[in-house]
């Protein structure tokens, strides 16, 4: 029976200043992962590496990098394969959604959702790979249970989120033959998250108690689940897990 063991591991994690990229940092430290965490936010990221170091004892490099800008997502690989020598994993968990139907979607912010929900992953799994074959390491994509059903509002989010989703699927199985995974995780509507993309921060009470009202258990996911389902996915212990998408989402998207 093999058990969830990152120690000696190297886990780069974006979208690590907040929400599910937060808590899944966290969680890889407990674990024993050695971290390169990514986010803009310098006080956010901060504490958290703080709070990772006092589980793995290992100081998590932190890159404060708006993934995408021209050269950003170059530096990420650099700099982890220059501060820890490897890549075990890379979770792709930045993200941003914004409320807009097709009625007032404005390009700019379709393009700035498939720019961080899509291109940036896809993009830091290609410069990743020479290092993720010689570890034979994995990638986790954080899609969305929004995928799966249409959700009023979401039309922009849930179209960038599918081709995640796609694009996990497909590169696969040109990753198998070299011994390289990529899986998808699929949250649900999560607690202790939705913090900086739906609305401003003032009005997420309300749009979170909103969207809460609409689950079919009336309540949103717990954090730890969700992280512990993309620190499993990532783990050795499915090993012919690949080109998987795991929708945790209490049932909603049945809905
Ligand atoms: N929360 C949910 O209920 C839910 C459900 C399904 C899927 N998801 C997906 O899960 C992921 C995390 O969601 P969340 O709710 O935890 O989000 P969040 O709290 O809003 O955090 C988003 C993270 O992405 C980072 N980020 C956004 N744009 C960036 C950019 N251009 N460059 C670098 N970093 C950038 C943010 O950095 P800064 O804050 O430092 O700017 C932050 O760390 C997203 O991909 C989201 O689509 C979330």
């Amino acid at each position: 029976m093999d058990y969830i063991d990152f120690k000696e591991k190297v886990v780069i994690v974006t979208g690590a200043s907040s929400g599910i990229g937060a808590n899944a940092a966290k969680a890889f430290a407990v674990y024993g992962a050695r971290l390169t965490l990514v986010g803009r936010d310098e006080s956010r990221l901060l504490a958290v590496a703080k709070h990772c170091e006092s589980w793995s004892k290992t100081e998590p490099l932190c890159l404060l990098l708006d993934l995408t800008q021209p050269g950003s997502c170059e530096i990420v690989i650099e700099k982890t394969v220059e501060t820890f020598g490897k890549i075990n994993v890379l979770v792709n968990c930045a993200g941003k959604r914004i409320k807009s139907s097709m009625f007032n979607t404005c390009m700019k912010s379709f393009d700035e959702q498939m720019n961080i929900n899509v291109r940036v992953p896809v993009f830091l799994t290609k410069l990743a790979l020479p290092h993720l074959i010689k570890t034979k390491g994995n990638v986790v994509n954080v899609v969305s249970s929004f995928t799966k059903r249409y959700k009023e509002d979401y039309v922009p989010y849930t179209v960038s989120k599918s081709a995640l989703k796609k694009f996990t699927n497909i590169a696969a199985p040109e990753l198998m033959p070299h011994g390289v995974r990529i899986n998808a995780v699929s949250p649900g509507i999560t607690k202790e998250s939705l913090t900086n993309d739906i609305v401003l921060r003032s009005e997420v009470t309300n749009t979170f108690e909103a969207l809460e009202s609409q689950l079919p258990s009336g309540a949103a996911l717990e954090m730890k689940d969700v992280v512990l389902m993309i620190v499993m996915v990532a783990s050795d212990i499915f090993p012919n897990m690949n080109g998987s998408n795991t929708c945790i989402d209490g049932a909603t998207c049945m809905m």
